[in-house]
């Protein structure tokens, strides 16, 4: 299972409602993404910006996913997520190269992102392809259960 194979690819149409699917599977957890529930499904899957989506596949099912808003300034601020029984197998790290890769073909000068200070999983990802923290937004986002988060913002050079 450790080596099951996935691919990464641009994402199509028909990915729109998979996408929202594991948007909110992931919003579910209320740990590492802003969102919380409930998600529109309906919603979420026709506002997606397909364009600048890269999804990981694994057997036909979308797996992971990163999304890269790109800014009229140079910069694109990045979104990602692996599936919970994904995670530790190399998928985000896939994503990423992927994306970095999109960004400098692109012609963006800089890859940004926020992330709540708790999460290491992803701030190790983070670090590992290159980016340094650049400041910290303290109990910037109000939760559902009224607790108030920090973001720490992050930046990759291209
Ligand atoms: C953050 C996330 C995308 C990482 O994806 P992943 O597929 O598990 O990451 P990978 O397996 O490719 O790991 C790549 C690197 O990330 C770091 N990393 C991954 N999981 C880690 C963990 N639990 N603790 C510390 N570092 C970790 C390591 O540097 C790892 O490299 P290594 O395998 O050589 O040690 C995934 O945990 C996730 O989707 N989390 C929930 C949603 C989320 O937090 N999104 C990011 C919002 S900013």
């Amino acid at each position: 299972m450790t080596d099951a194979p996935f691919e990464i690819r641009a994402a199509g149409e028909d990915d729109r409602l998979p996408l929202a699917l594991l948007f909110a599977a992931v919003a579910e957890e209320r740990d590492g993404i802003a969102t919380e529930p409930p998600v529109d499904l309906e919603e979420c899957a026709a506002r997606w910006t397909l364009e600048a989506t890269l999804v990981a596949v694994a057997d036909g099912e979308i797996i992971g996913l990163l999304d890269v808003d790109e800014s009229r300034f140079g910069f694109g601020e990045i979104g990602m997520l692996v599936a919970r029984d994904w995670r530790g197998r190399s998928v985000g790290g896939a994503l990423l190269a992927a994306a970095i890769e999109w960004a400098r073909d692109r012609g963006l000068h800089k890859l940004s992102l926020g992330v709540f200070a708790h999460n290491a999983a992803a701030i190790g990802l983070y670090r590992k392809f290159g980016f340094v923290e650049e400041g910290l937004r303290v109990k910037h986002y109000r939760r559902a259960n009224g607790e108030l988060w920090d973001r720490v913002e992050m930046g990759l050079l291209l």
